[in-house]
């Protein structure tokens, strides 16, 4: 009797404080195991011809896209740093000379990592680059993303926790297949950590393997815990060692001193990166640059859509990793609300989860006030680490479902987010299991700054 009552009255409250309760989805993937591709997979075929560039990869040189930087490895020797670039292939008329770094990890030594930032592009452009001369030379492609402004459509796809298992390699199939402009990556690259020593070669094999996108369109990288590759056992104590020789971010163009955390304008999208592995408490240069960007940097006239990338989540039901990112929210929820962020994206947690627009901002530590409630000025949170990796699906998510998640699943998958003008994104989040045009969650975002209806009551 005394729990009827009860719960009658736990119902009403939910259809007080929410009117549609959240879906956990009874889609269950077959379990199987997440394994690596093996090392002579034909995704990580090395090229052929001597010293060929392997492992080409593109991210924005500036924050808008009038630079690009271009990085690749050699493999037999130094070779040349340079790149030529120009608006036809047959007619290379740019050259940008760049440089090149090796590291040591334990008893593995890189090869050649070249980096090389090509400037002065238009936007919107195509272009046509080339590298490897004197040796092999091997020619790509990529457009420049179009020159900031409000209504400038942009179609990003978002992908986290990629690795290199067969289930990656259906995700970026997939991710092909739906055809974006430029990766929010949310972290989580390689996994090489996985193995003994960390194995490097697995951050080789997996440049390789992602080459196919990479080389063709800018990824926008996260840090993650598995770039850490922090082993006092093997005597190797500089965090993030092989991911700052590999993968450069454009952090000073972004007013930042760490490649960590920085922005970028993309077409209508303010993005900002932040690093939850990098001290982010009060007063440290992450917060102290962060309180800049989003009091001053910042500007909704001209990159209506605001997007924040991180790579633990603020709000995660699922029991694998829960709470990780509660430190990190607690010093910057109330900045991001404050600030009327439209998205905050974030991955590690292998699975998939979409929030309501909530916040958690009254409590002050007496108050007892620690529930999160509907905010029309909050992000919509999503965790998207179900790129695929070696670690499998994070299947046990929290019971109840917690009244901010509107939607979890725990399967692989990709997402995508269409920009249409100021006011209109369209979101999809593609399961992997499916055919890849096929949408298993979707839903159109309205600008919080330009038009904030109430889009996340679905
Ligand atoms: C590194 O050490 C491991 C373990 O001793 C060994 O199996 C591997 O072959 C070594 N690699 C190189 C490049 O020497
Ligand atoms: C990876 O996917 C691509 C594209 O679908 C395919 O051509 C390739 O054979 C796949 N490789 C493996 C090892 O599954
Ligand atoms: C799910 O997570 C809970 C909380 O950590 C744990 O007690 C439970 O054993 C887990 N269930 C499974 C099937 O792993
Ligand atoms: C913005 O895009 C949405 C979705 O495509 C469309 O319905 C709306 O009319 C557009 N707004 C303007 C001002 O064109
Ligand atoms: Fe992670």
């Amino acid at each position: 009797m005394a729990f009827g009552v009860a719960a009658r009255l736990a119902l009403l409250f939910a259809l007080a404080t929410c009117a549609v309760a959240g879906v956990t989805s009874e889609y269950r993937r077959k379990l199987e195991a997440t394994v690596d591709m093996p090392l002579d997979a034909d995704v990580f075929r090395v090229p052929s011809g001597y010293n060929a560039p392997q492992q080409v990869h593109i991210t924005l040189g500036d924050q808008t896209g009038t630079a690009m930087t271009v990085s690749w490895v050699t493999a037999n020797e130094e070779g040349s740093s340079t790149v030529r670039y120009g608006r036809s292939a047959e007619k290379l008329e740019q050259a940008a000379e760049g440089r090149h770094a090796r590291y040591d990890y334990f008893n593995y030594t890189s090869g050649f990592i070249h980096h090389c930032t090509l400037t002065g592009l238009s936007h919107a452009t195509k272009y046509y680059y080339a590298m490897g001369f004197g040796h092999t030379v091997r020619t790509f492609s990529f457009t420049t993303p179009p020159l900031p402004a409000p209504d400038a459509p942009f179609k990003f796809g978002l992908i986290g926790d990629l690795g290199q298992t067969f289930d990656s390699n259906s995700t970026l199939a997939h991710y092909e297949a739906n055809g974006g402009d430029a990766v929010l990556f949310l972290g989580d690259l390689s996994y090489a950590d996985n193995y003994p020593l960390h194995d490097n070669r697995r951050w080789d094999s997996w440049a390789r393997f992602v080459e196919r996108s990479v080389a063709y369109q800018p990824w926008i990288w996260t840090a993650g815990n598995h770039e850490l590759d922090f082993e006092p056992s093997l005597g190797e104590t500089v965090p993030f060692k092989p991911f700052v020789h590999r993968y450069p971010t454009p952090y000073r163009a972004a007013g930042s001193t760490e490649p960590f955390w920085y922005s970028v304008k993309v077409a209508s999208a303010h993005v900002i990166v932040l690093a939850s592995y990098s001290a982010y408490g009060k007063y440290t240069p992450q917060w102290a640059w962060l309180q800049q960007e989003l009091t001053k940097r910042v500007d909704r006239k001209v990159t209506p859509w605001l997007i924040v990338l991180m790579h633990s989540p603020w709000y995660n039901s699922n029991n694998y990793h829960y709470m990780e990112g509660e430190t990190m929210r607690v010093q910057f929820e109330r900045w991001l609300v404050d600030a009327k962020v439209d998205l905050v994206l974030a991955g590690h947690v292998h699975s998939y989860e979409r929030a309501r627009r909530f916040s958690n901002i009254e409590y002050n530590i007496v108050n007892g006030k620690a529930t999160p409630a509907p905010n029309r000025d909050a992000p919509v949170y999503i965790t998207i680490g179900d790129g695929g990796n070696i670690e499998g699906i994070a299947n046990n998510f929290t019971a109840p479902q917690p009244a901010y998640s509107a939607f979890r699943e725990a399967s692989f998958g990709h997402a995508t987010l269409e920009i249409k003008n100021r006011t209109h994104a369209y979101y999809a989040w593609h399961r992997n299991h499916d055919g890849a045009k096929a949408v298993a969650d979707a839903v159109w975002f309205t600008n919080r700054y330009w038009m904030p209806t109430d889009d996340d009551h679905v």
